[in-house]
C-alpha cells in the first residue's frame, strides 16, 4: 500500500454492524471496504450484493489469503475476537476489531504480541474516539482545565431482549459489561490515564446468564475513583461528568454527531453552584469514517497518526472489564492485575 492507494478493508463475517461500518465509510476516497468473509458463501454473497461490496468470501481465511485485502475489520462475537485477530495478524494483515478488543487481558496481551511478531497494527474501534468531541475533552483534562481529576462518573444504557442476539449470550461473550460497558470503562481509562487497582461491583443477571446492568466502583492510586454503569435493560443513556478540584465536565461520548444540533462539551470551570456551565460546541463527523480514515493514517504514518485507544489502552480496559466482571460475579472487591 502506498500513500497514493486507498486501504482496501476486508470484513469478517456479515455482521449487523458491519452495514453501518460500510455505510459511513462509504464516502471516503482513502479507504475502500472491498470484501466480506462469511462462514457460509451464500451468506457473504447476499452480504455483498446488499452492501455494494466487489468482492464476497466463503471462509474467513479464504479472505485472510488474499493479497489483495491490507485490513481486515473484525466484528466477530467478543470471544472470537482474539482468535481471528491473531490469523489476520498472522497472514499479514492489519486489524481494526471492535470492541471489546479482548474478553481476557491475557488474550489482548497475546494479540498484540501477535501483532508485533507480525509487523502489523492491530487496534480496538471506539468510534467516539475520533471525535471532535472526545478530543476536546482530552484536550481540556490535559490542559488541567478542571484540576486534578477526583472522580469519574461514566454510564451507557441500551435495550436488548433477544435471546437470539449474541449480546445475550454467555458462549460468545454476551453481556452488558463487554458491549456498552466497554465504552464506559475506555472513557474512564482516556480520562485516568492508567488502569485502576481495585473493581468492586455488582450486576444484575439475565435468564440466559449474562449481565443485564452492571454498576461498579473503581479505585486508583493517588485516591482518584470512578464509577461506571450499563445495562441492556434501560432508555438509551450515554453520558459521563469529570470532577476535578477546580471543576466539572460532562460528555455524551457520541459515536456518532447527535440528531438536531452539533456535539457539545460542557465545562463548569469552578466549583460553586453557581458558577456559570460553557458550552463548548464542536464538529461532527460519522464516526465510522473518521475511526476509518484514522486507521489507514495509522498503517500508513504510524502510531501517532491513530485517534483511537493505544495498545496499552485496550490493554488496560481489557484488565479492568476482567476484574470488574470477577467482582461482580463473586461480591468481594478484586484487584486490578498490575499493568504489564
Ligand atoms: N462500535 C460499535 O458501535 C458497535 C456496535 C455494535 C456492535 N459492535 C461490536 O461488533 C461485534 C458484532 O456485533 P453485531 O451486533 O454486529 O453481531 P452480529 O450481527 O451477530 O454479527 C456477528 C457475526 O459474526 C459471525 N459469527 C461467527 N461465529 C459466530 C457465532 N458462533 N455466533 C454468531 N455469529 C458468529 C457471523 O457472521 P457469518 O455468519 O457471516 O460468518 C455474524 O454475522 C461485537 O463485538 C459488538 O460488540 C460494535
Amino acid at each position: 500500500m502506498t500513500s497514493a492507494s486507498p486501504l482496501r478493508i476486508g470484513v469478517l463475517g456479515a455482521a449487523a454492524i458491519a452495514r453501518n461500518f460500510i455505510a459511513g465509510v462509504a464516502p471516503s476516497k482513502t479507504v475502500k471496504v472491498v470484501a466480506v468473509a462469511s462462514r457460509e458463501r451464500a451468506k457473504a454473497e447476499a452480504f455483498a450484493k446488499e452492501t455494494g461490496l466487489a468482492q464476497a468470501f466463503g471462509s474467513y481465511d479464504a479472505m485472510l489469503a488474499d493479497p489483495a485485502i491490507d485490513a481486515v475489520y473484525n466484528p466477530l462475537p467478543n470471544t472470537l475476537h482474539a482468535h481471528w485477530s491473531i490469523r489476520a495478524a498472522e497472514a499479514g494483515k492489519h486489524v481494526l476489531c471492535e470492541k471489546p478488543l479482548a474478553t481476557t487481558e491475557a488474550d489482548a496481551i497475546a494479540m498484540f504480541a501477535a501483532a508485533r511478531k507480525h509487523k502489523i497494527h492491530l487496534v480496538e474501534a471506539y468510534p467516539y474516539r475520533a471525535q471532535p468531541q472526545t478530543r476536546k475533552l482530552a484536550e481540556l483534562v490535559a490542559a488541567n482545565a478542571i484540576g486534578k481529576i477526583q472522580l469519574i462518573r461514566s454510564s451507557f444504557g441500551v435495550q436488548f431482549t433477544d435471546p437470539t442476539n449474541i449480546r445475550l449470550k454467555p458462549d460468545v461473550g454476551g453481556g452488558a459489561l463487554f458491549d456498552a460497558g466497554s465504552y464506559a470503562v475506555s472513557l474512564v481509562r482516556l480520562v485516568a490515564g492508567r488502569r485502576p487497582v481495585r473493581a468492586s461491583a455488582v450486576a444484575q443477571w439475565t435468564a440466559t446468564g449474562v449481565d443485564n446492568t452492571v454498576a461498579a466502583t473503581l479505585e486508583f492510586d493517588g485516591g482518584m475513583m470512578a464509577q461506571i454503569s450499563c445495562s441492556f435493560a434501560t432508555g438509551y443513556h450515554r453520558h459521563a461528568l469529570i470532577s476535578g478540584d477546580t471543576g466539572t465536565i460532562e460528555t455524551t461520548y457520541l459515536n456518532h454527531p447527535p440528531l438536531g444540533g452539533p456535539p457539545v462539551v460542557r465545562i463548569k470551570r469552578g466549583i460553586m453552584v453557581g458558577d456559570p456551565v460553557e458550552t463548548i460546541e464542536v464538529a461532527g463527523t460519522n464516526g465510522f469514517l473518521a475511526e476509518a480514515e484514522s486507521f489507514r493514517d495509522l498503517v500508513l504514518h504510524g502510531p501517532s497518526h491513530w485517534t483511537g485507544a493505544t495498545p496499552e489502552e485496550s490493554v488496560d480496559i481489557a484488565a479492568t472489564l476482567e476484574a470488574i466482571l470477577a467482582s461482580a460475579r463473586s461480591g468481594k472487591t478484586v484487584a486490578v492485575t498490575p499493568a504489564p
